[in-house]
């Protein structure tokens, strides 16, 4: 008789179910062994688009293509067993159409194994994010500030900080949750305003630099560990390990260059033992 038992992974209608209860908890991931690590504490894994400045050092996510959210994903599903991992849509693969959106997604979903997918965009969403529910994609939605829309916006800057803005963005949530979405995210949005959508909607609201009063909160795993270069104001550093990280790279190249280190030899030696 066999005695594994394999965790279930958690899935976009558990999600959707924490509605009001026990509060959501997500970080990004984008590699197999980070997502390890994320995957014993949280309940969602990003594989958020922001991939595109933290792994490969760009000015915004506009230039991540589909291939590389797949790869990524890929990585992020064999490093987790429990989280649900969602998978952000990178710019132009999902605009145009909601034909477009939907073939994108499928690859992705069938491509990685992913539970569910991310769009970001409100109102003008709804339609496709509609399509793409009926049809079997779970999606998470994202309002407020939506870095695919940077060059449109003229900066990450904080949205809802005037209250004429609030009745657009509350409109946006109100049409993604409308639309089927499982859950959306709430970036920079003000605080009484995030707070106001979360007890308004009847999906669950995943805040980054919006409201405590949000029913999850997200952040940016290099963001919250201090290797990030630049982060928004919002943002909570658990750790440093930046200086932690250029001490042992430093204490590394010192022992190379003093021929302290042992290198090949070790390895050679630790064979020898073994044989
Ligand atoms: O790409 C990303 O990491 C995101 C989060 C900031 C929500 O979309």
């Amino acid at each position: 008789m066999s005695t594994y038992t394999e965790e279930k992974r958690l899935t976009a209608p558990d999600i959707r179910s924490r509605k009001g209860g026990l509060p959501i908890v997500m970080l990004t991931s984008y590699h197999a062994h980070t997502a390890r690590i994320v995957d014993r504490h949280c309940d969602v894994i990003l594989v958020g688009d922001s991939l595109g400045m933290v792994m490969h050092g760009f000015e915004t996510t506009i230039p991540v293509t589909l291939d590389m959210m797949i790869l990524q994903g890929h990585a992020v599903m064999r490093g987790s067993r429990r989280a649900l991992v969602v998978i952000d849509m990178p710019f132009g693969s999902y605009e145009a159409s909601k034909e477009q959106a939907f073939l994108s997604a499928a690859r992705v979903m069938k491509e990685t194994g992913c539970g569910a997918i991310k769009v970001e965009g409100g109102q003008r969403m709804s339609e496709t994010i509609a399509f793409l529910v009926e049809r079997g994609i779970p999606v998470m939605g994202h309002v407020g500030l939506t870095p695919q829309s940077i060059n449109a916006i003229g900066g990450f800057k904080a949205q809802g900080r005037d209250p004429a803005d609030w009745e657009r963005i509350e409109a946006d949530a109100r049409a993604v949750a409308d639309a089927g979405a499982f859950a959306v995210v709430l970036e920079a949005v003000a605080e009484p305003l995030a707070a106001r959508i979360t007890g308004e909607i009847a999906i669950p609201t995943i805040g980054i630099g919006a409201s405590p009063a949000c029913d999850g909160q997200v952040l940016v795993l290099e963001d919250m560990l201090g290797l990030s270069p630049r982060v928004p104001k919002f943002v909570k550093r658990f750790t440093d390990l930046g200086p932690s990280i250029d001490a042992a790279v430093e204490a590394y190249a010192t022992e190379v260059r003093a021929r302290t280190f042992p290198g090949s030899a070790h390895v050679y030696a630790m064979k020898k033992k073994t044989t």
